[in-house]
This record gives C-alpha cells, sequence and structure tokens, in this order.
C-alpha cells in the first residue's frame, strides 16, 4: 500500500507548498475544455489541500508535444474551466525552469492555486531526466501524485521528482483508482467477470493472459473477437482481423476453455456508411465483402445475463464501431448490463478511454462503482503490471 494523503491529516501543512502532478491531458477544443472529467476528478486532492492551509502547485502533460513549445498544447487553456471549478483565479506558470518561477510559488499565499506550464514542453520529461525533475521539484516543499491516468509513465513529474520531495504521497484520485483497478481486483467477490473488446487482440492479450486465472469468465467483443473466429475455423469476410495472431487466439481458447465467451452472432454491413445495409449473422456465417461491426442481440443478451450474474464487473474496450451509431448498440446495451448489475449490488469497474467514453455517451456513469480517469494506466493494470508513478511513491 502507498502512503495516501489522509495520512497527512494530523502533520503541519499550513503554507508548505505541495507540488501535485495531475492528469490535466484533457480534450480542448477552440481553447476550451470539452470534457472536465480529469479536472473535477482532482478537485478533492485540491481543496483538501487548500483547506489545510497549503499553497497548490498544479502541473500536468497535455497532448505529445514532443518536447517542443507547441501553443496547441499550452495548459494556460485549461486555466479557465479550471478557475471554473475552483471558483478562485489560478495563476498560470508558463516558465516552469525559470529563476523566478519559485519565487512565484514562494509569493502564494495560503490555499491559492498555480497551474505550470506543459510538462512535454521539456525533452527531459519522457527521459525521467534528473535534472528536469531537480527544477520541478524546486516548486514544492512535499509531493502529491493525483495523476492515475499518467501513472503508467516513467517521467521526470510523475516518478524521478516523487524520489526529490518528502514526503511523496497518492491523491484521493490515485487512491480511489488504486482502490477499484487494483485492490477490488485483487480480491474479487465472485462470480468475476470481465468484458474486454476493441479492435485488436494484440492490444489486449496481456490483459487476458493475465485476468484468465483470476475470473470466472472472460465476454469478448469488439473487432477482436473476430481474431478468435478464424481460429475457430469461420470466415470472416472483410472484418478487422490480425492473421499473424491467429495461432495466439487458439492458445488462449486452450487456455481459457470455458471461460472464454465470444459473442454468437455478428451485425455485419459492406461499409460504415450511415445507409448502409445491415445484416444480422451467426458467426460462422459472416458472408464475403461484409464486416462485422457490432455485436448482435443475442450476444447482447447472453452478455447481460453473465453480466447480471456477477458480484464484480471489469470492463475495457467497445464490443463495436461504438463512435458510428447504430453500431454502437452493442457497446451501449452492455454499458446497460452493468449499470444494472450495479443496481442488484454487483461492483462494476470500468477501465477508461474508450469504455469510458460510451458509457458517458449513455448518460450512465453515476450508474457504475467506478469510471476510471486512465485508458492506458488501467489496462496496465488489468495486464498486472506495476505503474512507475505509483511505485515511486512512499510506502504506508
Ligand atoms: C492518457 O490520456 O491516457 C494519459 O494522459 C497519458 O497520455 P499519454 O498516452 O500521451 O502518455
Amino acid at each position: 500500500m502507498k502512503r495516501t494523503l489522509e495520512s497527512l491529516e494530523s502533520q503541519p501543512l499550513e503554507g508548505e507548498r505541495a507540488l501535485v502532478r495531475v492528469d490535466f491531458n484533457v480534450p480542448i477544443k477552440d481553447g476550451k475544455v470539452t470534457n472536465a472529467k480529469r479536472i473535477v476528478g482532482a478537485l478533492p486532492t485540491i481543496e483538501w489541500l487548500r483547506q489545510k492551509g497549503c499553497r497548490v502547485v498544479l502541473m500536468s502533460h497535455l497532448g505529445r508535444p514532443k518536447g517542443k513549445r507547441v501553443a496547441e498544447f499550452s495548459l494556460e487553456q485549461v486555466i479557465g474551466e479550471l478557475e471554473r471549478q475552483l471558483g478562485i483565479p489560478v495563476q498560470f506558470i508558463a516558465d516552469p525552469l525559470a529563476a523566478e518561477a519559485e519565487s512565484l510559488t514562494r509569493k502564494m499565499k495560503r490555499g491559492e492555486v498555480a497551474l505550470l506550464e506543459n510538462t512535454r514542453f521539456y525533452a527531459g520529461e519522457s527521459q525521467n531526466e534528473p535534472e528536469l525533475a531537480k527544477g520541478f521539484a524546486k516548486l514544492g516543499d512535499f509531493y502529491v501524485n493525483d495523476a492515475f491516468g499518467s501513472a503508467h509513465r516513467a517521467h521526470a513529474s510523475t516518478e524521478a521528482v516523487a524520489h526529490l520531495l518528502q514526503p511523496a504521497v497518492a491523491g484521493f484520485l490515485m487512491e480511489r483508482e488504486l482502490q477499484y483497478l487494483q485492490s477490488t481486483l485483487a480480491e474479487p467477490e465472485r462470480p468475476f467477470v470481465a468484458i474486454l473488446g476493441g479492435a485488436k487482440i494484440s492490444g489486449k492479450i496481456d490483459a487476458i493472459e493475465a485476468l484468465l486465472p483470476k475470473v470466472d469468465e472472460i465476454l469478448i467483443g469488439g473487432a477482436m473477437a473476430c481474431t478468435f473466429f478464424l481460429a475457430m475455423g469461420f470466415e470472416v469476410g472483410t472484418s478487422l482481423v490480425e492473421r499473424e495472431k491467429v495461432d495466439l487466439a487458439s492458445r488462449v481458447l486452450d487456455a481459457g476453455g470455458d471461460k472464454i465467451i465470444l459473442p454468437v452472432g455478428a451485425i455485419v454491413a459492406q461499409t460504415l456508411d450511415s445507409d448502409a445495409e445491415l445484416r444480422s449473422v451467426a458467426r460462422d456465417s459472416i458472408p464475403a465483402g461484409w464486416a462485422m461491426y457490432d455485436i448482435d442481440q443475442d450476444s447482447r443478451e447472453d452478455f447481460i445475463r453473465r453480466i447480471r450474474r456477477a458480484k464484480t464487473v471489469v470492463w475495457n474496450g467497445p464490443m463495436g464501431v461504438f463512435e458510428t451509431p447504430p453500431f454502437d448498440a452493442g457497446t451501449v446495451a452492455v454499458a446497460r448490463g452493468l449499470a444494472a448489475a450495479t443496481g442488484d449490488g454487483a461492483t462494476t469497474i470500468v477501465g477508461g478511454g474508450d469504455s469510458a467514453a460510451a458509457v458517458a455517451a449513455a448518460g450512465l456513469e453515476s450508474k457504475m462503482s467506478h469510471v476510471s480517469t486512465g485508458g492506458g494506466a488501467a489496462l496496465e493494470l488489468l495486464e498486472g503490471k506495476a505503474l512507475p508513478g505509483v511505485e515511486a511513491l512512499d510506502e504506508s
């Protein structure tokens, strides 16, 4: 277990500068934040620190500017939304490595908040460079990592800096994410069902292999199912497949046995155009020239029945091309199944990325036990990997 913010409850923090790594890698359009979930997720940590009388210095990356100052990726664009959420002005520190940056943080009053410019404007960030971490460390007296979405990156602002400031603790969002995606899944209430989807088996194979010994069932949807269909000897038309992974899919089917549940049928079309003709076919009858774009109604019902029998459910990856209705129907059906399972008392956990986006689009976020703010980080936890941004924090 890692040390958390709460463990600092009885420490005198008043006047201390808290250097907080957040994940404000948020979608931005025309200079405005279009989804504030990650900002909202960091508010409990920021508010707690403010109430303790800390001066709160936030840092994050945005996009992948590859060590260059790129206006499109400036975190200044996030200031307006952050001020709106916090209800106070937020100072922007455009050059965190400039000599005056440190004095700016020392001049902040108790309870004030500042945001540093994009950590990835420095090449040393993604190289986990100690010199850059030293520059960041000058801006705080202790360190809080609340950036779950970036915890799988060993970067200067997530890893190296944690060794330079004491204490170095997990923020509330980080703690909640680890509680669901690590602790709950380590000792799940059974039956434990995992649902994996998405286009490629290669992106999920590590998760499948890590989950197989732990779960009662893995439900597999998305185009990834077609690589399994090929391994079972079925034709898949023009569906997206990874032919070089067919042997791997065979081995997974052998190892998984009854635990691996594939769709029984597919919604197929010749194109993704909105006026394209759709057909619902059995999985062994995908016609030549047609591609699977969603799971069929029977599969949806089968998946939902299994989800509703479960006491713990974890979901990562859509069931079809959910960005293009009507091929979102299978994904939405699974989201509704999870929402119903939560109502029945199950713990339902949605990995970030596309499945989180699908749950949000269906308006079902509040009906899940937990929707992760991290895509890659959530998947790496499901793969059983350690996250460098977490490992670097103090032990409790
Ligand atoms: C994410 O959006 O998944 C995180 O912010 C990490 O971003 P990255 O994949 O560019 O490291």
